[in-house]
């Protein structure tokens, strides 16, 4: 076979069959296809797309191009749940503790966080000695004991989606709907999930900027699931507005610690509830929804979710002091108020400056190999629907380096938007795909 065929016939707008798309595969796999002729196809794509099939073909290819994880030995359904990537999202810490107390088993593999996005190991690995990196026979007793485990993504995984990925990042086809859906999926299928639940976000802070195509990559995403024999369902999610009132990551961790006490923002809190009832119902603990979200709402309210993430946390070896400490989470040096110039109603908070801004003070990465500062980040005191008085404080900044403080102090004031009508409550759940 020859690729430079496989890629004209993109070029000009026909789909590949299944035997090109498993050469191709190969190719990124093994280094046989070298990096011109992958960046040639990717933007063939970008441009002409593929058809469902075609997507289905390729995630399920680059899933099985690696290691693949067994968790057979972990009795009962086992639920993955993934986030396309928002700002302030803390999702996967909340919920997994409260999953896991309702007796699903978390089995989880999560990536780090690159660009306005936070990355769910980059939260944990705030926690003092907490270890994101377990042999896989630890990860699989720490579920069989705790019932939760939560490690980065195994290096031996999805060796293609690596390749391949990297390659769009430096060749601007990141955003093409099905290079996004194969790409996602196929790290979910490796990570060896009976069903998983995916929350697709929409807004400025989010890879979909629009509803429409958030719903696109979600129905692929679905699709893609149920042909590789997963139950999936999709929530499309607000992502135009931070997620909570803490962006960066001991900052976020120190939110959910409160929320799992009871002190949490609304926000998170509700769609944590809808995300791990519909765990619960994908797990087959319960086919009703109503049932599923008392069930977490007692767990949260009797404590037993806060229990088991201390005991999750433990079991990776991390130290959680008490609330006087700050539970042993690193703190910032200084912190910086941005204050309103004028009084109103705050009726937009854009998550891409947020979540740009946060970045900036190092609390993300521009880069892969870039290291960050778990300390750093923004605490949001005015969301969207609050009235503020000019003078007042927006936000705060907790920072270590000032030369870093002025390029954040406007992003973040340029974030917020003040009118002088009370805005109507930005809607958290969109759609659900299933
Ligand atoms: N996240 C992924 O894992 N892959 C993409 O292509 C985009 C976002």
């Amino acid at each position: 076979m020859n690729f430079q065929d496989i890629i004209r016939k993109k070029r000009d707008g026909h789909s590949l069959s299944k035997i090109e798309i498993d050469y191709l595969v190969k190719g990124i796999s093994d280094g046989s296809l070298p990096d011109y002729q992958i960046a040639a196809w990717a933007m063939a794509v970008y441009f002409q797309g593929m058809d469902d099939r075609e997507t289905r073909d390729l995630a399920i290819a680059m899933a099985y191009s690696g290691e693949v994880v067994d968790l057979s030995f972990i009795p009962g359904v086992k639920v993955d749940k993934h986030s396309t990537g928002g700002v302030g999202d803390k999702t996967t810490l909340l919920l997994t503790p409260l999953v896991a107390a309702a007796g699903i088993p978390v089995a989880k593999m999560s990536g780090r966080g690159l660009g306005h996005t936070g990355g769910t190991v980059d939260k944990y690995l705030s926690i003092s000695g907490f270890q994101a990196e377990r042999k896989y026979s630890d990860f699989i007793k720490q579920v069989q004991e705790v019932g939760a485990a939560v490690v980065s993504q195994s290096g031996n995984l999805v060796p293609a989606d690596k390749r391949l990925y990297a390659i769009r990042d430096v060749t601007a086809t990141v955003e093409s709907i099905p290079l996004i859906a194969s790409s996602i999926m196929s790290k979910k299928i490796a990570a060896g999930a009976n069903s998983i639940v995916l929350d697709v976000k929409v807004g400025s802070g989010a890879f979909m900027k629009e509803q429409e195509k958030a719903e696109e990559l979600a129905r692929l995403m679905v699709e893609i699931g149920k042909k590789a024999g997963r139950r999936v369902i999709a929530i499309l999610s607000d992502m135009e507005q931070p997620l909570g009132r803490m962006v960066g990551n001991a900052l976020e961790v120190r939110e959910v610690i409160d929320t799992l006490q009871g002190r949490g923002p609304e926000d998170l809190l509700d769609l944590s509830l809808v995300l791990a009832s519909y765990m619960l119902i994908l797990g087959e603990k319960t086919s009703s929804l109503e049932e599923a979200r008392q069930w977490i709402s007692e767990i949260l309210v009797s404590g037993r979710g806060w229990e088991k993430f201390q005991e999750m946390i433990r079991a990776q070896g991390g130290e959680l002091k008490d609330e006087l400490d700050n539970y042993g989470l690193p703190k910032a040096q200084y912190q910086k108020e941005v204050i309103a110039e004028k009084s109103g109603y705050v009726s937009n908070l854009n998550a891409f400056l947020i979540g740009h801004s946060a970045m900036l003070l190092g609390a993300g990465r521009a880069r892969l190999e870039d290291d960050i500062d778990y300390a750093v980040g923004i605490e949001l005191l005015k969301k969207p629907g609050d009235l503020v008085q000019a003078g007042e404080a927006l936000a705060l900044l907790h920072l270590n380096d000032e030369k870093r403080m002025e390029s954040a102090l406007l992003q973040v004031s340029q974030a917020y938007q003040i009118t002088p009508n009370k805005p109507q409550k930005p809607k958290l759940i969109l759609d659900i795909i299933q």
